[in-house]
C-alpha cells in the first residue's frame, strides 16, 4: 500500500491525517494548544508546541496504522495564515507568533500606507494594510521589541516553522507569502519595491515555492522523533485556507466554499490576480499554479462559538462528559429548541475585531435585543446565527463582484453542526452541502503531498479524490424570511457603535 500524509498546523490544534492514494483517512489525530492573549485583541501561540503537536499526531498516526515509513510516499502542510514566527541565525524562535487574529498593529499599518502609499500596496501586494496580515507584525517588533528585532534573521510563516523542524529547509509558498504584505501577488514574488520601502532586509525571507513543489525531505533527527523514513518528500503546502480549496475541490473558477473554523472564511477560485472589492476581500495566489483566490476571513467564528461553551455552558460540557456525547451536538440540540430569529437576540461576533467586510481592529462582541425573557439558549442560538450574518455580509461583497454561486459548500467544524448548516442555507438562500471528509486542509495537503511525490498529475487531478460528503440543507422560506427581517438591523449595528468601539479601545489603552 501507499500513503501520503497531510499535516494542519491550525489555531486551536494541530491535526494530522494518513491517507490512502484514493483519499481514505487511515488513521488521524490532533493535539491541542494554547493560545495566549495577553492583552484585548492580542494572540500569540508558542512555535514549539506546533512542532510538539507535529511529532505527537505523526507518531500516533503511524503507530495506529499499519503503514511502514517507507509506504509514505509524501507529506504536505497547511496552516493558519499570516501569523509571524522569527528565528535567530541558529533557527531559534525568537518570541512568541503574534498571531492571524491579533489585532495590535494598526499604528504599524498606517506606517506601512504612510511609506508605500494606499494605492501602491493594493497594486503589488492586492491587499490593503491589514492588522492581522504579517508586516505589520514586524514593523510592531521592531518598534516595541528592538533587543528582539536586532537577533532576526529568518521569518516564518507556522507551517513553513514545522516543516523548517522536519526538514531543516528555509521555505514559503505562495499562498501564505500572500498574507504577509509583502508578496507582488501577481507576480508570485517577493517586492524587493515593498521590502526597500519598509527597510525589511530580503535575506530574512525565504525562497518562494508552489504549493505543490517538493520543499526538503525528512532529516535523520525527524525520523527518530517522528517514525517517519528519512528522506520523505515533503511538499511546500499550501496557508490553510488555499489547501482547503484544494481539499473540497474549489480550484475552477467560479467556484467557492465557505469554512467555519476558529475563522469564517469563503474563498472562490479565479483564474486572474484582480483587487477585489477595494480590498474589502482579500487576493491570494491558489495551491493551483497560476491560480488565485478570493477570500473573506472573519475572526471570530467557531471562536464565537466555543467561546460561548467555555464561559457559559459549564453544565453542558458536564452533560457531555458523563455521557459521552460531544458538547457541540448538546449545544446544537439546545440551539435547536429557538426559533429562528433567537426571538430578538442579535449577536455581533466581533470577539477578536473583525476582519472582513468591516476591516476594524476596534470592534467588539455585542448581544443587542435582550429581554429578561431570554435564557442562554436565545444567546447560543444568536451566537450561530451572528456567525453567520457575518459570513452573509461577506457573500454579499462576493455578490456585489459578480460571483453567482448556486451552492455553497461547507467545511471546518461548523459543517458539523445539522443546526448551523441550516442556519446558513437560510442566510445564504442557497443551498449547504458538505465534504465527505470532514478535514478538508489537511485532504488538500495530502493532495499537494501526492502532486510533488509523482502520484497526480497535477493538483485538479489530484481532486478528483475529492468527494461530497451526501449532506444537503436547503433553505427554508419562512426561517429565510425571519433572517431577512433581522438582517438589515444586524449589518446597521456596527455603523452604529463604531465610534463606542474605538472610544473603548482607547480607554483599554
Ligand atoms: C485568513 C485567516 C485565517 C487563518 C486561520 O486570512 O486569517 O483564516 O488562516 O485559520
Amino acid at each position: 500500500m501507499s500513503y501520503l500524509i497531510g499535516i494542519d498546523i491550525g489555531t486551536s490544534g494541530t491535526k494530522t491525517v494518513l491517507y490512502d492514494l484514493e483519499g481514505n483517512a487511515i488513521a488521524q489525530a490532533a493535539q491541542e494548544y494554547p493560545m495566549r492573549q495577553p492583552q484585548t485583541g492580542w494572540a500569540e501561540e508558542n512555535p514549539e508546541d506546533w512542532w510538539n503537536a507535529a511529532v505527537a499526531t505523526l507518531r500516533c498516526v503511524i503507530k495506529n496504522s499499519s503503514a511502514a515509513p517507507e509506504e509514505i510516499l509524501g507529506i504536505g502542510f497547511s496552516g493558519q495564515m499570516h501569523s509571524l514566527v522569527m528565528l535567530d541565525a541558529s533557527g531559534c524562535v525568537l518570541r512568541p507568533a503574534i498571531l492571524w487574529c491579533d489585532g495590535r498593529t494598526r499604528s504599524e499599518c498606517d506606517e506601512i500606507n504612510a511609506r508605500v502609499g494606499a494605492q501602491r500596496l493594493l497594486e503589488i501586494s492586492a491587499n490593503p494594510a491589514l492588522t492581522g496580515f504579517t508586516a505589520g507584525k514586524l514593523l510592531w517588533v521592531r518598534r516595541h521589541e528592538p533587543e528582539i528585532f536586532a537577533h532576526c534573521r529568518h521569518v516564518l510563516l507556522p507551517k513553513d516553522y514545522v516543516r523548517f523542524c522536519l526538514t531543516g529547509v528555509l521555505a514559503t509558498d505562495v499562498s501564505d507569502a500572500s498574507g504577509t504584505n509583502l508578496l507582488n501577488v501577481a507576480e508570485r514574488t517577493w517586492s524587493t519595491e515593498l521590502l526597500e520601502k519598509l527597510e525589511l532586509d530580503p535575506a530574512w525571507f525565504p525562497p518562494l515555492l508552489e504549493s505543490c513543489e517538493l520543499a526538503g525531505r525528512v532529516t535523520e533527527q525527524a525520523a527518530a522523533l517522528t517514525g517517519l523514513a528519512a528522506g520523505t518528500p515533503v511538499a511546500a503546502g499550501a496557508a490553510d485556507n488555499a489547501a482547503s480549496a484544494v481539499g473540497t475541490g474549489t480550484v475552477l473558477p467560479g467556484s467557492v466554499f465557505n469554512t467555519i473554523g476558529t475563522s469564517g472564511v469563503i474563498f472562490a477560485h479565479s483564474d486572474r490576480p484582480a483587487v477585489a472589492a477595494g480590498g474589502r476581500v482579500h487576493t491570494v495566489c491558489a495551491a493551483v499554479p497560476h491560480g488565485w483566490g478570493f477570500m473573506s476571513c472573519t475572526l471570530s467564528a467557531g471562536l464565537a462559538l466555543r467561546w460561548y461553551r467555555d464561559q457559559f455552558c459549564a453544565q453542558e460540557c458536564l452533560e457531555a462528559e458523563q455521557s459521552g456525547v460531544d458538547s457541540y451536538v448538546l449545544l446544537d440540540r439546545k440551539a435547536a429548541a429557538v426559533a429562528p430569529g433567537a426571538d430578538g437576540v442579535i449577536f455581533l461576533p466581533y470577539l477578536m475585531g473583525e476582519r472582513s467586510p468591516l476591516l476594524d481592529e476596534t470592534c467588539r462582541g455585542v448581544f443587542f435585543g435582550l429581554s429578561a425573557r431570554h435564557g442562554r439558549e436565545h444567546l447560543l442560538r444568536a451566537v450561530m446565527e451572528g456567525v453567520a450574518y457575518s459570513q452573509r455580509a461577506c457573500l454579499d461583497v462576493f455578490r456585489k463582484m459578480g460571483l453567482r454561486p448556486e451552492t455553497m459548500k461547507l467545511c471546518g467544524g461548523g459543517a458539523k453542526s445539522p443546526l448551523w448548516r441550516q442556519i446558513l442555507a437560510d442566510q445564504f438562500q442557497l443551498p449547504v452541502t458538505t465534504m465527505a471528509s470532514s478535514e478538508s486542509p489537511t485532504l488538500g495537503a495530502a493532495i499537494l503531498a501526492g502532486v510533488c511525490a509523482g502520484v497526480y498529475l497535477d493538483v485538479p487531478s489530484g481532486c478528483r479524490i475529492v468527494h461530497d460528503g451526501g449532506t444537503l440543507e436547503r433553505p427554508q422560506e419562512e426561517a429565510a424570511r425571519i433572517y431577512d427581517d433581522y438582517y438589515p438591523i444586524y449589518t446597521a449595528l456596527y455603523p452604529a457603535l463604531r465610534e463606542q468601539f474605538a472610544a473603548l479601545t482607547q480607554i483599554e489603552a
